[in-house]
């Protein structure tokens, strides 16, 4: 249904989205998973029509988006990442507005409305401007007019963004719903909003496509890890500490940094959460004749899970 060929994007000499290449089947959902800058909203404004690719080709449902961008817009419904509403009016006159425009028929234009401000759960503020709802509600109108017209692909640049756990947990079962009759690409930086929606993820980090793979063995990859961190001073050869670190058995990878204000180093040592060697650690700290300030275990935080994720799943490919 959506298949994105070799796509480049440029600012100037900025090089946004790199020979980025994937496809979504017809009613997929699929997350673009990625930390900020990773160039989700520059992909899907190519898919969606909105900017035009430098280089390579996105095509939906078999239209080039760039060629046929007028049949493209009528089969795309698209949340982009701030929701194009206008304050002035009222959330039901605005859905009607938008409805018109996506070519809904005039017969048509209250039963869509209707539906898409109940799939939205909009429908007690549809008489209310829209200027003066909270950003929680103007996120589901913007959803709502993504909605509308009732399209065959829904591309959702972060979804949940702005909205309250109660309506993040709404807002996920709504699209889990639109499966089967829908084809849905969302974008989000947050690892656990994938695994809820999706059936496949694809993770882009500085405009490149880093793997792609099903929730489950993302988080399988996650739960596995964690990090002890050390404090030690009297490091004169941070190489030979890497190397004491990284030669303990359970010890996957260490990072190690100098904190210039009190002349420490923090080693970072990443290790399986069934990791039970760390008197080892103290051991060879100490015969190596250093001073062990600190030592503490640590989950990773989604964002150093996602940065590991991104670099070993670098590393796999390049094996
Ligand atoms: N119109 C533009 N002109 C120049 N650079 C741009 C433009 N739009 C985006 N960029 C740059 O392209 C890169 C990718 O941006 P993009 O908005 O696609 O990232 P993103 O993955 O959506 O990030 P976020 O999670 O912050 O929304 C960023 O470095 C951004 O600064
Ligand atoms: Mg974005």
């Amino acid at each position: 249904m959506i298949e994105v060929c070799n796509l480049t994007k440029n600012y100037g000499d900025f090089t946004a989205v790199s020979n980025v290449s994937f496809n979504v089947k017809d009613g997929e959902i699929v997350g673009f998973l990625g930390p900020n800058a990773a160039g989700k909203t520059t992909t899907m404004r190519v898919i969606t029509g909105y900017l035009s690719p430098s280089a390579g080709s996105v095509k939906v449902d078999g239209y080039d988006v760039y060629e046929q961008g007028m049949q493209v817009k009528k089969i795309i419904g698209y949340l982009p990442e701030k929701p194009p509403v206008y304050p002035d009016l009222s959330v039901r006159s605005y859905l009607k507005f938008v409805a018109e425009i996506k070519g809904v028929a005039s017969r048509d234009l209250n039963k869509s409305v209707e539906a898409a401000m109940e799939k939205t759960a909009i429908t007690n503020v549809a008489h209310k401007l829209i200027g003066n709802l909270s950003k929680g509600y103007q996120q589901r109108v913007g959803l709502a007019q993504s909605l509308v017209h009732n399209p065959k692909v829904l591309i959702l640049d972060e979804p949940t963004v702005g909205l309250d756990p109660t309506q993040i947990i709404e807002v996920r079962n709504l699209i889990k719903g639109l499966k089967d009759s829908h084809t849905v690409i969302l974008s989000t930086h947050i690892l656990p909003e994938v695994s809820m929606t999706c059936s496949r993820v694809v993770i882009i980090n500085k405009g490149n496509i880093i793997a792609e793979d099903t929730p489950a063995n993302l988080t399988k990859r996650m739960a596995t890890d964690e990090t002890i961190e050390l404090i030690v001073s009297g490091v004169s050869d941070d190489k030979k500490l890497h190397e004491t670190l990284t030669s303990i058995v359970g010890v996957k990878s260490a990072d190690i940094a100098f904190n210039e204000t009190d002349k420490t180093h923090k080693a970072s040592i990443l290790v399986k959460s069934s990791f039970d060697n760390a008197p080892e650690i103290a051991q060879k700290i100490i015969a190596a004749n250093l001073k062990l300030h600190k030592m503490s275990t640590s989950e990773l935080s989604l964002e150093e899970a996602f940065l590991r994720l991104v670099n070993t799943m670098k590393g796999d490919e390049q094996k």
